[in-house]
């Protein structure tokens, strides 16, 4: 199982080394990405692997206020996330998405790509095919994607989807692409268990429930008695 720790714009990077160490004395061979922001990744080798929760596609340049490809090497990270509705919100569009996801393509990076419908469109029951639209523009064969489906309305609200609606959604990706699939939304210590079980999903995106390393391990044990 997948599990990945999305610690958005939390720790600097005195608290991450804490954490860093924290589960670095605790992992074993778990399969494990953490995703710090930019201003807090560390050097050095760790038994979880250090992630992106954003660039800019292009090696370096004349882009103010963004990290290039460079910025990443340096820190010896490999994997990106794309596509997150944090992101989105504040304005990055499909266009925008696009040229990131076949940067990171061209250079071979592992690509998160997360997708994911409001209440809206949960309400009237357009998840479906809203999901299809958000998938569009990427390279579905690619093979060092890994698909999030993380639905706004159950980012940071304490309101999981269901396995029945999980369970769903991912059959309904599965049918586009061969990639691993995560579920992301209010994932903790609790419902791991049950969602661990379901059929297509092979991992989780974590928010707020992997800010605090212990939390964050507590979880993944959670998990592991599980399988
Ligand atoms: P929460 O776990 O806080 O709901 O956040 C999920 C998320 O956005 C992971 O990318």
């Amino acid at each position: 199982m997948i599990f990945m720790a999305n610690l958005k714009c939390n720790h600097t990077r005195k608290s991450f080394e804490e954490y860093a160490q924290i589960l670095d004395e605790s992992l074993k061979d778990e399969n494990v990405f953490v995703f710090p922001p930019s201003s807090a990744f560390l050097e050095g080798s760790f038994k979880f692997k250090q992630a992106a929760q954003n660039f800019y596609p292009a090696k370096n340049g004349s882009f103010t206020g963004e990290i290039g490809q460079d910025m990443l090497d340096e820190f010896d990270i490999k994997t990106v996330l794309i596509g997150h509705s944090e992101r989105r919100a504040i304005g990055e569009s499909e266009e925008q998405l696009k040229a990131k996801f076949e940067y990171a393509k061209k250079e071979g990076f592992k690509i998160v790509y997360c997708i994911g419908e409001n209440e809206e469109i949960f309400e009237k029951g357009k998840t479906k095919e809203f999901l299809k639209s958000q998938l569009e523009n990427i390279d579905l064969d690619y093979e060092n994607l890994i698909i999030a489906y993380e639905p706004i309305w159950a980012i940071g609200t304490g309101k999981t989807a269901s396995s029945e609606i999980i369970n769903d959604v991912l059959n309904y990706i599965r049918n586009f692409s061969k990639s691993s699939l995560l579920y992301g939304g209010s994932v903790n210590e609790k419902n791991i268990a049950t969602i661990s079980k379901i059929k297509n999903c092979s991992g989780v995106l974590v928010g707020t429930a992997s800010w605090d390393a212990k939390a964050f391990l507590k979880l993944i044990n959670s998990a592991k008695e599980m399988i």
